[in-house]
């Protein structure tokens, strides 16, 4: 855990600095730094790579309390993916605490269960699949379960959907269900997770608009309130990116006395808040503010903006996919107030900092990390304050701010 407070422009006194941590394809996760220079404004560093999620790393999950890097190599040259557990440290020193092969294709993971019985389920695009491990004490992964899936009929996009793409995993806020948007079926899947063994039951999949490629999604609650028991009917959202057609799809959320989650469908928009879609576009990451206010999603493919050259030499302008911005309303409705350049081409994942006041951006395509700066107030992202290259195709970018 890192002593130090992490900075912000609203700390900007007791401010220190912080690190990120970079997932790319070409092997290496990187570990960046970042400060407050003294002239208010900020400086970022690459301080650190490790090979030790090579081939493919494709998703980075942070179990910030227990100071672990859980990272998914995709296996995009080798016939299995695998996942890794680095021990981080506040040099950014990443030591690699335990390796295990999967199914190939992992791209997405998630921690459930008890501290006491920990497990990680992930999702398997290219192995069709949900894979678990539980996580023994000395750090080392236990295979749990492998579920396969099938596409239940021929795919409305012949191109895309020629499997059951099982694309992210979602943790609902109860603690007992996993969400797994599969890209190829059309579906969210529901996996119920069985407290005492960690063990998934499948349950009866969520219907998404046909052609619409579900790929991540997010809950949301008005209140905001994580402990005040979602579990008895206060009011939650669940909102599906679909990738294919662009897509946000918004459910209301109901726990039934039975056990099951059960799902209305509230609202539907597409990812440029309503203004038509450009061609090629494909949605990614979709994620809420931590001061729950917001939601953010990526766009990539979109070209939207055009943007100053980041080579200081290059007087060019360059082109730049879009994020774009909403704020839930407690309607569950979405109401949209800003598209903005993501800094370059293919935002495949962004996360914000705790504070809010900044967005870490990974852009697959421009071999780059962009740091923009956000306005808590208006939710308002801004241009950007730090960006660096990391190697080739990031994918995933992570804040370590413990
Ligand atoms: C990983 O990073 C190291 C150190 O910067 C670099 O030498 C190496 O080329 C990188 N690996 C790949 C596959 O890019
Ligand atoms: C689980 O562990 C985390 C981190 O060690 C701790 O903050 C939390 O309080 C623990 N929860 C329970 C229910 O023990
Ligand atoms: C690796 O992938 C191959 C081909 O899919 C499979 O037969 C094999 O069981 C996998 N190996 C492991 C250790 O999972
Ligand atoms: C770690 O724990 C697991 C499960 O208890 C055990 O099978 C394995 O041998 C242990 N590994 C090491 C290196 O101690
Ligand atoms: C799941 O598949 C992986 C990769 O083939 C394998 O290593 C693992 O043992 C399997 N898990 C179970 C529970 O069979
Ligand atoms: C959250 O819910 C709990 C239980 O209903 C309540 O005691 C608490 O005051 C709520 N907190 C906030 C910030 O609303
Ligand atoms: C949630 O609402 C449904 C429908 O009104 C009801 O059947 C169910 O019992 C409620 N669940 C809980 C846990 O209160
Ligand atoms: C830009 O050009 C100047 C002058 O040729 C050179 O010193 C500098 O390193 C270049 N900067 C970059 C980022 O390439
Ligand atoms: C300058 O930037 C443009 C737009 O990104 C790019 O197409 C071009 O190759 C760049 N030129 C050089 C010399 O790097
Ligand atoms: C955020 O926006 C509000 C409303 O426009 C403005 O008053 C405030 O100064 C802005 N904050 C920063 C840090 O720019």
């Amino acid at each position: 855990m890192l002593s130090t407070t992490c900075l912000s422009t609203l700390l900007a006194a007791t401010a220190a600095a912080c690190n990120l941590y970079v997932a790319s394809y070409d092997g290496n996760v990187t570990t960046l730094s970042l400060s407050t220079t003294a002239d208010g404004g900020y400086e970022s560093e690459v301080i650190y790579t490790n090979p030790g999620c090579a081939g493919s790393p494709a998703w980075l999950t942070l179990d910030a309390a227990n100071d672990v890097l859980y990272c998914l190599d995709e296996g995009n040259q080798t016939p299995n993916g695998s996942i890794t557990a680095f021990r981080t440290s506040a040099s950014g020193e990443l030591t690699v605490l335990s390796d295990r092969e999967t199914i190939t294709g992992p791209v997405s993971s998630v921690l459930y269960g008890s501290n006491s019985s920990r497990a990680i389920a992930l999702s398997h695009y290219a192995g069709q699949a949900v894979s678990t491990f539980s996580i023994a004490a000395n750090g080392s992964f236990v295979p749990l379960q492998n579920i396969t899936f099938t596409l239940p009929g021929p795919g409305v996009n012949p191109d895309r959907q020629t499997g059951a793409y099982q694309h992210q995993v979602v943790l609902d806020p109860t603690g007992q269900f996993i969400l797994v948007p599969d890209l190829g079926s059309d579906l969210v899947r529901i996996l119920h997770i069985d407290p005492s063994t960690n063990l998934l039951q499948e349950q009866p999949a969520l219907q998404m608009p046909p052609g619409s490629g579900p790929r991540h999604a997010t809950f949301w609650s008005p209140d905001g309130n994580v402990s005040n028991g979602y579990g008895t009917n206060s009011t939650l959202y669940f909102y599906v990116v679909g990738e294919l057609l662009n897509t946000i799809n918004g459910f209301r959320v109901s726990y039934s006395a039975a056990g099951g989650i059960h799902f209305t469908p509230v609202f539907s928009t597409n990812t440029f808040g309503g203004a038509p879609v450009p061609t090629g576009a494909a949605a990614a990451e979709i994620s809420i503010s931590p001061d729950n206010r917001f939601m953010v999603v990526s766009n990539r493919l979109d070209r939207t903006f055009k943007i100053p050259n980041f080579d200081p030499n290059n007087s060019t302008a360059e082109p730049s996919d879009s994020l774009a911005n909403f704020i839930p309303q407690a309607d569950g409705t979405l109401l949209f107030t800003q598209i903005w350049p993501a800094g370059g081409l293919h935002p495949r994942h962004f996360s914000f900092n705790k504070a809010g006041d900044l967005i870490a951006v990974a852009l697959q395509l421009s071999n780059r990390v962009v740091i923009h700066e956000r306005n808590v107030t208006t939710g308002y992202i801004q241009w950007p304050v730090a960006a660096n290259a990391v190697g080739e195709q990031p994918t995933t970018v992570v804040w370590d701010e413990e």
